[in-house]
């Protein structure tokens, strides 16, 4: 009796979704979207990451952000913690076939509109330069890396290499693209996960990260 009754309720479900209930709604949603003309960067944004859970219980933070370009993440951070100091590193040069950006507007004017987004905080320290030549205008003791600059293996083997030991006890090593199109990322974050034996964490938005307790 319950069972019947169950299957039921779960035909009805099935067919107000063929008929469009659900169609209808999702239809709602994405034309939401498009009548804002929300970027697929900035949608990005629009859930929050799993880590960033973990570092909104705690106050004036210092942060190392690899890899800026307009300055999307950055702003996220910005929102989402308590930002002490952020250090924003990016050469803004091309960057060579890797970068995939032949067709993005040139750097100059990338770097010139996250300038200009950023400019009303005062915790925000723009570093121009690649980031195996910023390490001299980095604190030793920060709560979190976030490495989102050149994708080829070499690059963000060295990134984490060289900045990870700036992380203190209970701060975290973070980096985007564990994804498909960017096996470099991949290799390199296996690789040390594998060297140190730390746990790798993995979300749905192509974070990876390392609590360093
Ligand atoms: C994927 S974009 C960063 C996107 C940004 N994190 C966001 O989510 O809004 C990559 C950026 O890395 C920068 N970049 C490339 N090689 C770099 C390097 N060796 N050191 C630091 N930044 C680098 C590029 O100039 C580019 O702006």
């Amino acid at each position: 009796m319950y069972k019947r009754k169950y299957i039921f309720y779960l035909q009805k479900i099935w067919k107000a979704w063929l008929q469009g209930g659900f169609g209808f709604a999702s239809k709602m949603v994405a034309g939401h979207i498009l009548r804002n003309s929300v970027s697929l960067n900035e949608r990005r944004y629009m859930w929050e990451r799993r880590w960033v859970r973990d570092l909104r219980q705690r106050s004036e933070l210092t942060v190392v952000e690899i890899g800026v370009y307009f300055g999307d993440h950055a702003e996220y951070i910005l929102k989402k913690l308590d930002i002490k100091q952020l250090y924003l590193i990016d050469p803004y040069e091309s960057y060579g076939a890797n970068q995939r950006e032949g067709d993005r507007p040139r750097m100059s004017s990338v770097e010139q509109e996250a300038r200009a987004r950023l400019e009303n905080h005062a915790e925000v320290t723009f570093i121009k330069k690649y980031s195996s030549d910023a390490l001299d205008s980095i604190p030793d003791q920060v709560d979190l890396v976030y490495i989102d600059g050149n994708h080829a293996y070499e690059y963000v083997r060295d990134d984490i290499a060289n900045y990870n030991h700036l992380v203190k006890r209970g701060g975290m090593l973070v980096g985007h693209d564990y994804a498909w199109p960017f096996p470099g990322v991949i290799y390199a974050v296996e690789e040390f996960n594998q060297e140190t034996k730390s746990k790798l964490q993995l979300d749905l938005h192509g974070d990876w990260w390392f609590l360093f307790d």
